[in-house]
């Protein structure tokens, strides 16, 4: 299967950095086609400007100006997420990919009626690996926006019978490198199965 996978922290020393590379390793020795999107290493700019907000509704304009990024999207049949937790989100950088890149023409079409419908039937498969620094317990109190960005928002756009696979790694103020290694090892046997 062709997987795209979209990552956001900017230290490779993180444990996110070891996260993401067990992701990788683990799809290409599945055997899947994999692409990696980094986004702090490939230095996207998350900021949608005023031009890209006047078009937001033209497909064609707003295409044209992430046109990479929307066909390496549609060229996945699968996509993983990978990042951590700040401040009740994903980092900046993924939320601003969201704004910038899942826009109308790209994963979503705006109907005549004004009706949305998805566009990335295609993808078939959707993992999302997410690091937080507090307990399940008080996430779940919050509502878990990551969870539900992953479980719900994402799960709009693709296809109706794709799986979703969330692993959320909790509790990551009181740092423990055993838990760590077991969540890794649990990481590489969701990719290998993925
Ligand atoms: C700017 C920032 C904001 C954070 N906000 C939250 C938060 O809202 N909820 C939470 O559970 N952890 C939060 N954390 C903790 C991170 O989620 C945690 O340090 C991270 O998942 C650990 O992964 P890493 O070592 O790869 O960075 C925050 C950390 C930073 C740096």
């Amino acid at each position: 299967m062709r997987v795209l996978v979209i990552y956001a922290h900017p230290d490779p020393d993180s444990l996110n950095g070891a996260i993401h590379r067990e992701i990788l390793t683990a799809l290409s020795a599945a055997g899947h086609e994999v692409d990696d999107i980094d986004l702090y290493a490939e230095g996207f700019d998350p900021v949608l400007s005023a031009e890209e907000r006047r078009d937001y509704f033209e497909p064609d304009l707003n295409r044209a100006r992430v046109a990479d990024y929307a066909a390496r999207i549609e060229a996945a049949e699968g996509l993983v997420f990978c990042f951590p937790t700040w401040c009740l989100g994903p980092p900046a950088i993924l939320k601003g990919f969201f704004d910038r890149v899942m826009v109308p023409g790209v994963s979503f079409r705006l109907e005549e009626d004004g009706s949305l419908s998805p566009n990335l039937q295609h993808i078939k498969r959707v993992a999302a690996v997410v690091t937080y620094g507090r307990s399940r317990g008080i996430l779940w109190w919050f509502g878990d926006p990551p969870r539900r960005m992953m479980t719900r928002y994402i799960r709009w756009f693709v296809s109706r019978n794709a799986r979703i696979r969330y692993l959320g790694f909790y509790d990551l103020h009181k740092p423990d490198r055993a838990r760590s290694e077991k969540f890794l090892k649990r990481v590489a046997k969701a990719m290998s199965g993925f």
